[in-house]
């Protein structure tokens, strides 16, 4: 039996560069080896909101997220694609797993901290509870592989530890999932300073038309050294050339040699990049117009897969209940 994947990811709305290399390019490919199940994690997303005007965000964005991934190549054949509230015995889960999880475990957690520092307006339960949520969605499917980015391996490591905990206090129930690390984990934006994303606006969207791709490129930082044209480049300190190398361009030695010799300028260079991704998102931007197109796509691939998951979180759900005396 081929081993299970699950991943999951907050609804985002429409999806960047660093997105598609960091992870989507990673779940598309695993769909030949796993059985993978993929997750956009709506309750997660309400730890950082407040207020219905907030959480009205949510539905478009699952929609462009979920657009992003089918056009991507996620096959709704081979994967389940799902939004998380939809099956609600994950919140059974979390409340039964939170019964099991100390404190202290919870109160280290790096990503706690950033948030109590990111919005000290709002510390809330939830937040503190993320990574025991987190651990439900895994384990609710008995998911062994995890593809996350660098930022998850806290969660999973915690995520380990409930398991081993509960598995110990109720006999063995569920497998010890592992982290899968992608092979480009970090995209750094168009700023050159910071991981690309959405909210630090030094992002790539995928779903934009070419000309906005390129006009945002010419806007990049590049290395910081280099002052005028006739100066040599230091490729390993520039952005844009991660960029040309996390594209996987064939000629990015080539390109690190004219940069070092003065032979091409940063604006022919960033020129270059635009094109190397357009030509690379054509067949994703055509697909994408293409099932925006059909009217109820997205819900009923969204549905179906909320169908099929529900099973295999039933069946676990009885066996937790049983293994624990909760009948
Ligand atoms: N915490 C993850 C993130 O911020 C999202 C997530 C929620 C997740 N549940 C998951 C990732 C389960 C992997 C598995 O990116």
């Amino acid at each position: 039996m081929k081993k299970r994947v699950f991943s999951g990811a907050r609804p985002t709305g429409s999806q960047h560069l660093g997105n598609y290399l960091g992870a989507i390019q990673n779940y598309v490919s695993l769909q030949e080896e796993y059985d993978c199940i993929y997750c956009i994690v709506d309750y997660h997303a309400l730890t950082t909101m407040e207020g219905r005007e907030a959480v009205k965000t949510l539905q478009p964005n699952i929609r462009e997220m979920a657009l992003d991934w089918l056009a991507a190549g996620l096959d709704p054949e081979r994967s389940a694609i799902f939004v998380q509230s939809h099956v609600p015995e994950v919140a059974e889960l979390h409340t039964i797993l939170s019964m099991n999880t100390p404190l202290n475990w919870l109160m280290r957690v790096p990503t706690f901290k950033d948030k109590v520092k990111q919005q000290p307006e709002n510390v809330n339960y939830g937040l503190l509870g993320y990574p025991v949520l987190m651990t439900s969605d895994i384990v609710l499917y008995k998911a062994e592989v995890v593809p996350v980015g660098e930022d998850q391996l806290a969660h999973l490591e915690l995520a380990r530890e409930i398991v081993r905990r509960f598995n110990y206090l109720y006999g063995d129930t569920f497998p010890e999932p592992q982290a899968k690390l992608a092979h480009i984990p970090l995209i750094v934006g168009l700023d050159g300073v910071q991981k690309m994303s959405k909210q630090l606006n030094n992002h790539i969207e995928l779903a934009a038309t070419p000309e906005e791709t390129e006009t945002r490129i010419m806007t990049a930082f590049t290395d910081p050294a280099r002052k005028f044209r006739r100066d040599p480049g230091h490729p390993e300190a520039c952005n844009v050339f991660a960029l040309h190398q996390a594209l996987k361009v064939v000629h990015a030695d080539e390109l690190a040699k004219a940069c070092r010799n003065a032979e091409i300028g940063c604006v022919e260079c960033k020129r270059k990049l635009a094109q190397e991704i357009n030509v690379m998102l054509a067949p994703f931007r055509e697909r994408r117009m293409e099932l925006a197109g059909r009217s109820s796509y997205v819900d009923s691939v969204l549905k179906e897969g909320a169908d099929r998951v529900r099973r295999i979180a039933q069946r676990t759900m009885e066996e937790v209940r049983r293994n624990m005396g909760l009948v």
